[in-house]
């Protein structure tokens, strides 16, 4: 999420889940090849599992960002067919390109051409007056037969004049059963679910009825405590659960090194204001690290301080 999930955003979700796969924010393929900007590779090896996602729609240049994110060492090349916009729409590329299947499917045989790792696609179910029912299974067929066997779908329409970005995340209604539909027309293709999910038990149930996946977007980043911190044991079946309490006293060295390379607090603690929402002292907590953030000078003591002041739960209440 253009952003939000950025190199420390991931740093962080990675210390409160070991097995959901993370994205990064889109990084155009322009912006790589053409503007050089290498540096939006960044990120740290205990990420992994994590994906690139590109944004872009010309065959033989979204195949050199691929190639270049792939040497980067990132596990998974994902495009973006599902982001509305004005910017990107100029580009050609995001939303877009649900009206023109075949070019999508030309992007993902060159991106599987180019790299070994794992190309996958995150689309809407259609745009404007298109008929998801007809366009939808189109698209799908067409990416999978060039190569793409994973597909995340955000289960709603984008209206690419007349809403905002944030709008579109909103407005157009939900269709979950569409998505579940496309898992029956498509048994062999893994098909993840994204849109308004904002429960474990939620994705717990698109899973137990049948679909391969289940991205969360904003609740995990608002509330990544109940969405990540029990992940590995009700979703992956690990005997692991964490807590936003090791989580922060595991960012501290992490941000003691950002700040030793010039980096600022801020950067890192505005990914972790939601750490405790919904618990007593949230409220304190989002201050404190607000006003640490703000200040200079301030480091990681402050954000320990910060954590010595939330009440510990009651034994027997699970974080999350
Ligand atoms: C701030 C923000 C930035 C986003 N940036 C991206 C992006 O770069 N690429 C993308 O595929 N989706 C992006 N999205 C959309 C989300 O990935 C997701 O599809 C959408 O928020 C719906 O899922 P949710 O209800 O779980 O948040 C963004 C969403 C938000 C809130």
């Amino acid at each position: 999420m253009m952003d939000w999930t950025d190199r420390h955003c991931r740093y962080l979700h990675r210390l409160l889940c070991r097995e959901a796969l993370l994205y990064t924010e889109m990084v155009t393929a322009p912006a790589l090849v053409r503007g050089g900007a290498l540096h939006l590779l960044d990120y740290n090896p205990e990420e992994h599992p994590v994906a690139l996602q590109l944004g872009g729609s010309d065959p033989a240049e979204l195949a050199a960002a691929a190639r270049l994110g792939a040497d980067a060492g990132y596990d998974e090349i994902n495009l973006n067919c599902g982001c509305p916009s004005d910017r990107v729409q100029s580009g050609h590329f995001g939303a877009v390109l649900m009206e023109t299947p075949g070019l999508v499917a030309d992007c993902v045989a060159a991106l599987r051409a180019a790299v070994d790792v794992e190309v996958t696609v995150k689309c809407r179910i259609g745009v404007d007056e298109q008929d998801p029912e007809a366009v939808l299974p189109e698209f799908l067929a067409r990416i999978s037969a060039a190569g793409c066997s994973r597909v995340i779908i955000h289960a709603r329409k984008a209206w690419l004049q007349g809403l905002s970005p944030r709008e579109n995340r909103d407005i157009p209604p939900l269709d979950y059963d569409l998505v579940m539909r496309m898992k029956g027309l498509f048994p062999g293709m893994h098909i993840s679910v994204n849109g308004g999910i904002d429960t474990l038990e939620q994705a717990r149930g698109f899973l137990d009825a049948g679909l391969d996946g289940v991205m969360i977007g904003r609740a995990a980043y608002h509330n990544p405590a109940d969405i990540l911190c029990t992940a590995d044991c009700d979703i992956y079946g690990h005997d692991h659960t964490t807590t936003p309490e090791d989580a922060v006293r595991a960012m501290l060295p992490y941000i003691e090194a950002h700040l030793s390379a010039g980096g600022r607090l801020h950067q890192i603690t505005r990914h972790m204001l939601g750490l405790f929402a919904g618990r007593p002292g949230a409220r304190s907590w989002r201050r404190s690290l607000s006003e640490a953030g703000a200040q200079t000078g301030a480091g990681p003591e402050l954000v320990a301080a910060a954590l010595g002041a939330i009440p510990p739960l009651e034994p027997g209440l699970r974080a999350g």
